[in-house]
């Protein structure tokens, strides 16, 4: 397995008129080949500009940025063989049939055998029998999906996906992700960007929260959640009482435990204690009604890294 995109201290500032915007301050990050990657933050963090950057359609000011070892601005031809790019705000051209849009960029791709990759894409995000309607009458749906179909063309071993659900229905969003999945275990490196929490950890393997140009945390969604919450607790709704606390006391690993209503509130150092809690439990035969791990969502984890900044953005 080798690494799929290499970024190290990279920057990126912006003139909007006499104001200088850091849309990057010295970003880092490595996505191994076959990942699922989710970048997320808040409204202008700067994961379109970083998504720029690696597709060579933006400069950087300092850093580097690599796919799969190739400098993305010394080696832009050979890194454009590999990669492609969905961005939710792309346009499309009016009275061209979808057949004939993909015809054209698979003319810009040089792609071999273009009718019969064609064929492939249209099959993969299931437009097979809209090939002659125009997509600029496509709804927002139907052309992501050509979207998609169009950055599959070339068999990119990275795909970018820039918000690849934004303005979609809950069904169009969720077979959109249904593609991103079915990719993903077809070995496709996949770095996406989201605001939807929900999406990146229905896709996500690993995450980056990005703030102000900067990466705040970076790591599975387990390792995110951990990091800001050091306690780990187990929640059970049941009906044992304070007897019920004693012996879980004294069970190995268990910092505490506390009754709280209904529930009884285990604080231990690890979730591996659970089998142990659940033997307990089994054993003893108070009713229990459920069992969950209180771990802050992601959109706690979110909001707690990029704080009360509701600034200029
Ligand atoms: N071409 C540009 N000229 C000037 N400023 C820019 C340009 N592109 C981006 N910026 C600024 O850089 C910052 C980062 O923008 P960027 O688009 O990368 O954010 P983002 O994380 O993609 O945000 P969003 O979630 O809204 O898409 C923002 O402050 C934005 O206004
Ligand atoms: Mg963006």
């Amino acid at each position: 397995m080798s690494t799929a995109i290499k970024v190290e201290n990279l920057s990126k500032a912006f003139w909007s008129g006499n104001v200088r915007i850091q849309a990057l301050d010295g970003v880092g990050l490595q996505v191994e080949e076959g990942e699922i990657f989710g970048l997320l933050g808040p409204n202008g963090a700067g994961k379109t500009t970083l998504i720029s950057i690696l597709c060579g359609l933006t400069t950087r000011d300092s850093g580097r940025a690599e796919i799969f070892g190739m400098d993305v601005e010394r080696d832009l031809p050979k890194v454009q063989e590999v990669i492609n790019v969905v961005s939710g705000f792309s346009g499309v051209i009016h009275a061209i049939t979808l057949e004939e849009m993909l015809r054209y960029y698979a003319m810009l791709y040089s792609i071999p055998e273009p009718e019969e990759r064609i064929d492939e894409v249209l099959a993969l995000v299931e437009l097979e029998d809209r090939r002659a309607e125009w997509v600029s009458l496509f709804s927002a749906g139907l052309r992501q999906r050509f979207f998609l179909a169009k950055a599959l063309l070339n068999r990119p071993r990275v795909l970018f996906l820039d918000e690849p659900t934004v303005g979609l229905d809950v069904g169009m969003a969720v077979k959109i992700r249904e593609m991103i999945k079915r990719l993903g275990r077809e070995g496709y490196t996949i770095l996406l960007t989201t605001h939807n929490m929900f999406e990146a950890e229905a896709l996500c393997g690993r995450i980056a929260l990005i703030h102000k140009g900067r990466i705040r945390v970076v790591g599975t969604l387990r390792e995110i959640k951990g990091a800001i919450r050091e306690e780990k607790v187990i929640e059970i709704s049941t009906d044992g009482g304070a007897e019920l606390c004693e012996k879980l006391q004294t069970l190995e690993g268990v910092i505490s435990c506390a009754r709280d209503g209904g529930n009884v509130r285990v604080v231990v150092d690890d979730y591996g204690r659970m089998k142990n809690l659940m033997a307990l439990l089994a054993k003893d035969g108070p009713r229990v009604y459920s069992i969950r791990l209180v771990e802050p969502t992601l959109e706690e984890v979110f909001l707690e890294l990029t704080g009360e900044d509701h600034g200029r953005r």
